[in-house]
């Protein structure tokens, strides 16, 4: 905490060019979360247009004020316009959802092992489809091989070692044995590009290796990923759209609650900007971190504005309540949701919901699967894109999309295990993370970023985040993107991204 915090407010407020009029005593903010404090003025402030950016001392007070925890939550009141007439309230709905099974074990030794024998099947069958590689069967048979045969095996990685001089040795693992992968460190320009290609391993990842048999080892010429091949769009007849949401942190007082008002006020055609917008959109997606959650990490209570859980999904229900009734939204859970943290999660309950109900709010299990006038809408949260982000070379957190296209190339949504930044998993007797059905869009939030791209027709989206930047996140060098929402033309497949931080 900065030793003079009005020395510090009007540092950070310059920043924005902002100019504090007046003075402020230093007493007014004795135990005031500075930073918060200027990110809410210049949040307020957003949408000014102002030559000279003046903020008075009373606006500071007034934002100072609401500061203070909240005692209960304040129900949005929204009223759809008299003069509003949205296309998508004119659409029939058609949606079917399917929740990831996952069947509690007791998580012992042998329930792991079934598990991972699950993932190396499912994939060896989709590397399988993808091309005849003609795959020895197991590891265990390449062992009475003759010296220079060819082979191609298939396993899970489960290390990569740098040799003593420069070469890479991945170890492969399947329910057989075992296979020492080399991967030379050669000078010619395809050892080069094999090398930098074994870089993007990461463990408990499955991949099929083409190389020949020498000694103990086999001698990598080739890596390949199961993938995806390219896929058909599919035509949506329907004039709708589907707008993508996550990491709203409902309960965090860096939750940007005028912004997201502003959303629900726009679908009910209230704002005027992009109103034509508005009106296709017939389903919402929300991604998890629906809310900020109660003890996450240590020290949580600080940024809570809604110390209660239950009063948390309480005021994000009182947003969910007022979207209007021909919008369905599926909510799926995040790491910061009140359910369990290994994957899959879930659905959130209906004792955290105090037994909400309405037709047009379906909750679903993260990852879940939604189907939309035919389109297959993958949704997961994206705890994975941590680990995905630190193992991965030229992968960062400003373009998630480049880490969700990686896990695509893996068919598997949280492919790494039982490392300090992966995610934590459910050992039911069937890996059902794989992604086994290719969907049409790819949806994630976790990282705080927007990232579009489409990727073998694809759509891949990461739809941000509705909470401003925090001091950990300005620490790390990273910057989010809050409030801005993508919108998916299903018709003409194309995505608009609103930004709803410029007070639209
Ligand atoms: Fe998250």
């Amino acid at each position: 905490m900065p030793e003079n915090r009005v020395k510090e407010l009007v540092r950070l407020l310059s920043q924005s060019k902002i100019v504090l009029s007046g003075s402020i005593d230093e007493k007014a903010l004795s135990g005031i979360d500075v930073e918060l404090l200027a990110s809410k003025v210049i949040e307020a402030r957003m949408g000014s247009t102002a030559a000279l950016n003046i903020v008075t001392l009373e606006e500071i007070l007034k934002v100072l004020d609401s500061l203070k925890v909240e005692k209960a939550p304040v129900p949005i009141e929204v009223i759809r316009s008299a003069d509003f007439r949205p296309i998508a309230a004119e659409t029939e709905a058609k949606y079917r959802m399917f929740n990831t099974p996952s069947e509690r074990t007791e998580g012992t030794a042998s329930d792991f092992v079934s598990h991972f024998n699950s993932r190396l099947k499912k994939i060896r069958a989709l590397i399988e489809t993808r091309r005849d590689y003609g795959l020895i069967p197991n590891l265990e048979a390449t062992k009475g091989f003759m010296n220079g045969r060819e082979v191609s095996i298939v396993g899970m990685v489960s290390n990569k070692i740098e040799t003593k001089k420069g070469n890479l040795m991945i170890i492969l693992e399947d329910e057989t044995g075992e296979a020492k992968v080399m991967i030379m460190n050669g000078t010619s320009q395809q050892a080069r590009e094999l090398f930098e290609k074994a870089g993007n391993l990461i463990f408990d990842e499955v991949v099929a290796v083409k190389g020949k048999i020498s000694g103990p080892f086999v001698i990598a010429n080739d890596l390949i990923w199961p993938d995806i091949p390219i896929k058909q769009r599919k035509e949506v007849d329907e004039d709708v759209s589907i707008a993508f949401m996550s990491d709203i942190h409902v309960g965090s007082k860096r939750f940007m609650k005028e912004s997201f008002s502003n959303v629900i006020r726009w679908l009910n055609g209230n704002i005027e900007a992009n109103r034509d917008v508005a009106g296709k959109i017939k389903y919402i997606v929300m991604a998890g971190d629906v809310v900020d959650g109660v003890g996450i990490y240590p020290g949580q209570e600080a940024e809570l504005a809604i110390p209660d859980i239950y009063a948390q999904y309480e005021e994000l229900m009182s947003f969910v309540d007022a979207i209007p009734e021909y919008i369905h939204v599926f909510m799926l859970p995040g790491n910061h949701d009140a359910v369990q943290l290994a994957e899959p999660q879930p659905p959130l309950t209906s004792d955290l919901l105090k037994d909400f109900r309405k037709d047009n709010v379906h909750i679903l299990s993260n990852p879940g699967n939604v189907t939309l006038h035919g389109m297959d809408v993958l949704a997961y949260h994206g705890k994975s894109l941590d680990s995905i982000i630190s193992m991965v070379p030229g992968l960062s957190y400003a373009q998630p999309e480049k880490a969700m296209i990686e896990l695509l190339k893996r068919r598997h949504v949280s492919p790494v295990y039982g490392n300090a930044a992966s995610s934590t998993i459910v050992p039911s007797k069937e890996d059902n993370l794989v992604i086994e059905r290719i969907p049409d869009i790819l949806h994630m939030g976790h990282v705080h970023k927007n990232g579009i791209t489409n990727y073998h027709g694809v759509e891949v989206v990461n739809s941000g985040t509705w909470q401003s930047r925090t001091d950990f996140q300005i620490r790390q060098g990273h910057i989010p993107t809050p409030c801005v929402l993508p919108v998916y033309d299903m018709k003409n497949h194309i995505f608009n991204s609103i930004n709803f931080n410029s007070g639209a």
